[in-house]
This record gives structure tokens, C-alpha cells and sequence, in this order.
């Protein structure tokens, strides 16, 4: 994967821009602008790579898809499809997984803040695994199996302590993290009295992610070695199996031609071996191993159509290009100083060709009314005019998921691409969708 161009099944030929064999400007004219353009071939094809790199290469092992980062129902059939269980956070997602048909079973439910609701649900579902992450819910899951007569299978999701080096907004595996179970041994020996009080909770092993958009593979390595250790001293010193080992998500996509990323093999290969190493040295049993992948699956598969409505020179400082999304459809900017690549694909009938244009760098601004909403600073683009199209690339994970109605703005739609066409998955909103809840 790592040597495939990029932007990835982007092509131009002539005046038009293709992505997935399907041309742009005819989308953004057919289907509107903003627009979530989806390629499933990527999807499909990263999926295979998993399967490749990592089912097919290793026995006993599983991939999650962890749907936080895009979920729509045609995703979610499209994964499950492809022999992936999925990985859910919310009773919102957890009930779109099932209407998606995803047996239960292939369902891992994670959260910090688990509310008696959800926590019913994934019972009530029996879902195939919950990942723990305070003391209390081990009590909370034992009321729910108990009242179903069933056992419920969990994970202990821990905290390396490892500093995964990537924005701090979306690290989770340092000490001080609201996510995880600490490992001193005091806390140990607390969930440890709980399990042996709860008949009804099944312990089935350990969970860790150390964080997301991860560009090499060391911290994970340095999580993983900790992790270990804690699994042999739980199986050592307390006769605990750790039947299964889910080594999260994280692996980092590219946002820029410039960017360089391991290949999935290069976080994957150094895992397996160390997991491998550490059962012929502790002498325990290889656990079944899992990984959850979000944006490695959607992020590069996605693209953004924009339309340009107005530039703006402040001489000396900068052209300001102003779009009709923003941050109500990507977020990722302003939370965490994000960086896309962008380019022209579509030219309004009474501009000139991007072939005689002179190349000017313009910051792409967002409609939003935040002095924050940039998409893209400094960007060198053929002259921007309105009525161009501009598209955003690897905006697939992480920007349908976390849109917004901010300034009240109906969200985009949402079109899949496979075959060189496109099909609407989900529907623009509409200024009636924007009032349904007011009473
Ligand atoms: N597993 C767990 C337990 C997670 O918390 C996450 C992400 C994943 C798997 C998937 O991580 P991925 O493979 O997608 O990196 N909104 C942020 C990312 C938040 C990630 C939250 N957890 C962003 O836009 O960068």
C-alpha cells in the first residue's frame, strides 16, 4: 500500500478529474456540493489487505472494524461483508450495527461512560465482547447476565502508559488517560476480587489502544511489551488466561502527498512476533489476536467535493478562498490542526482553464462563522474562481462521523463509488430535517 499513489484512484485526463473512475464535477453537479463521496473499491481493497496481512498470514486472528471512524449501515454490510466484526462505542452505533444485520457475536462494545441503557443493550443483544474500563461496570454487566441468565464475555481495556506521539487530543494510552484500566497491582487485585464475585461475567482478555493516526510503529511495539508483561503476571500470580489479545486501532493513513506511513505489514508483522515470542518464553498458549482498525479502512477512501463562492485578497497577507462547507462537515482542522491536501477537479463554464491559470498559494477558508474554520492553510492551487470545485482527499474517517448542524447548515449527502459509478447512500439534509425534534 504504501508506495500506491496519492491521492489514491485519483486521476485527471483532459480537463476532467476522475476519482474511482467516476468524473467529479459531473458528481458535484449531479448530487450538490458539499459532498461525502465515498470509493467502496478502496474500502473493499484495504479490507483485503487486512484479510492479507493479517487473517490469511496468522491463524486465530480477527479484525474489528472500529465504525466510530465512518459508520453508515451500507458501510457497516460492506465490512461485514468483507469477514470483519465491528467495534462500537454507543447504543447509537451498537443499534445501526444490528439494523445493519452484524450478528451480535461479531460485535465488541467499548466505552469509558457505559450507561445502564447501553449496557442492557449489549447484553440484551448478547454481544460477543465488552470491553471493561472501570471497576463498577464488572458489578454493572454481572446485574445485567444475571437478570438474562447468561455470561457475558469481556476484555480488560488497559493503559500502557506509552506516549503514542501523535496529537494529544487523540492519545489514549498514557498513564493519565480517562480511557483504560491502570496495571499497578493494587488496582489489579481489585477487578481481579470483582471477577471472582461475578459468576456471570466471563473474563476472555485484554484490550489496549495507545492512540490514533500512529506514523510509526515503536510506541505501539513499547505498549504491547508492557501488555504482555501484564498478561503473563495475570495468568502467573493469578491464574487468569488471557484467552484474547485486541491490540486496538491507530494505524496512520496519509493526509499529504508528502506524508510517509509504515505499511500495514510493518505495525502488524513486529506485533505478531513479539505476541509469539512472549507465549514460547512465558511457556502460555498464543492468545487469539484482534486488531481495530477505523481510519486505516475509511480514511483514504473518502473525499470531500466544495464549492468555491468567493476569494478574497488581503494584499500582503493572504487570498482567503471560501468554500461552501467546513467545519460542519470536517471538524478535524480545527480540533486538531489537521492537514489535507486539496485540489481544483471542476471549473465553473466562465472561468478560465486550470491549464492557463498561474499557480497562487490561498488558504482555504470554511462558511462557517468560526475565525477557526480553515480547512487548508497555504495551499498552492491554480488561480482559484468561484463556481470551481474543489475536493479534499483522505476525508473518508472521522468527518461524516463527527459532522455538525452548526449555523444550522443541513449536513451533505453522502454517494458511493464502485464499478465507475455512484450510488446516493445517504440523503442531504433538508431545513425541514433541521426543525424534526423541536416540539
Ligand atoms: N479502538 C479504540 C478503542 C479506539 O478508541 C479507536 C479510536 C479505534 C480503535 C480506532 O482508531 P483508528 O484506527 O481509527 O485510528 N476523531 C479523531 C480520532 C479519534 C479516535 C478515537 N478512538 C480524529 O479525527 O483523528
Amino acid at each position: 500500500m504504501r508506495d500506491a499513489a496519492f491521492p489514491e484512484k485519483f486521476y485527471r485526463e483532459g480537463q476532467h478529474s476522475y476519482f474511482d473512475g467516476v468524473e467529479l464535477e459531473a458528481l458535484a453537479n449531479q448530487y450538490g456540493t458539499p459532498l461525502y463521496v465515498v470509493s467502496e473499491t478502496i474500502v473493499r481493497a484495504r479490507c483485503a489487505k487486512l484479510r492479507e496481512a493479517f487473517i490469511q498470514r496468522y491463524p486465530n486472528t480477527r479484525v474489528y472494524y472500529a465504525s466510530k471512524a465512518f459508520q453508515t449501515l451500507d458501510m457497516l454490510r460492506i465490512v461485514h461483508e468483507e469477514g470483519f466484526g465491528i467495534d462500537v462505542v454507543s447504543g447509537g452505533e451498537l443499534f445501526a450495527a444490528l439494523r445493519a444485520g452484524i450478528q451480535p457475536a461479531n460485535i465488541i462494545f467499548h466505552g469509558n461512560a457505559k450507561t445502564d441503557e447501553e449496557l442492557r443493550a449489549a447484553v440484551d443483544a448478547r454481544v460477543g465482547r465488552i470491553a471493561i474500563d472501570n471497576l463498577e461496570e464488572i458489578f454493572r454487566i454481572e446485574r445485567e447476565a444475571s437478570r438474562t441468565g447468561t455470561r457475558q464475555a469481556i476484555l480488560f481495556r488497559v493503559t500502557p502508559g506509552v506516549d503514542s506521539h501523535t496529537h494529544r487530543f487523540i492519545s489514549t494510552g498514557s498513564l493519565d488517560s480517562k480511557f483504560g484500566i491502570p496495571l499497578e497491582q493494587s488496582e489489579t487485585e481489585r477487578y481481579i476480587d470483582a471477577l471472582r464475585a461475578c459468576p456471570h461475567v466471563e473474563f476472555l482478555g485484554l484490550h489496549f489502544h495507545i492512540g490514533s493516526q500512529l506514523m510509526e510503529n515503536t510506541s505501539h511495539l513499547a505498549a504491547l511489551n508492557i501488555v504482555l508483561d501484564f498478561a503473563a503476571r495475570l495468568s502467573k500470580k493469578y491464574g487468569l488466561a488471557v484467552r484474547e489479545l485486541n491490540m486496538g486501532g491507530g494505524f496512520g493513513i496519509r493526509y499529504l502527498p508528502t506524508d510517509r506511513v509504515p505499511s500495514i505489514s510493518e505495525f502488524i508483522d513486529p506485533m505478531m512476533a513479539k505476541v509469539s515470542e512472549w507465549s514460547a518464553r512465558e511457556n502460555l498458549p498464543m492468545p487469539h489476536c484482534a486488531i481495530e482498525p477505523g481510519r486505516w479502512i475509511a480514511g483514504e477512501a473518502g473525499i470531500t467535493l466544495y464549492k468555491v463562492i468567493a476569494t478574497k485578497v488581503i494584499p500582503g497577507i493572504r487570498t482567503y478562498v471560501a468554500v461552501d462547507g467546513g467545519l460542519g462537515d470536517n471538524i478535524r482542522p480545527a480540533l486538531y490542526e489537521a492537514c489535507y491536501h486539496a485540489e481544483i477537479v471542476g471549473t465553473s463554464p466562465d472561468a478560465p482553464a486550470l491549464a492557463v491559470r498561474a499557480p497562487q498559494t490561498v488558504t482555504i477558508a470554511g462558511r462557517y462563522c468560526e475565525s477557526g474554520d480553515i480547512l487548508v492553510r497555504d495551499v498552492t492551487l491554480p488561480e482559484p474562481n468561484p463556481g470551481d470545485i474543489l475536493a479534499l482527499f483522505s476525508t473518508g474517517a472521522y468527518c461524516f462521523a463527527m459532522s455538525s448542524n452548526y449555523n444550522r447548515v443541513p449536513r451533505p449527502a453522502l454517494v458511493l463509488l464502485r464499478d465507475r459509478s455512484a450510488r446516493l447512500s445517504v440523503r442531504r439534509e433538508t431545513y425541514d430535517d433541521l426543525l424534526l425534534r423541536e416540539i
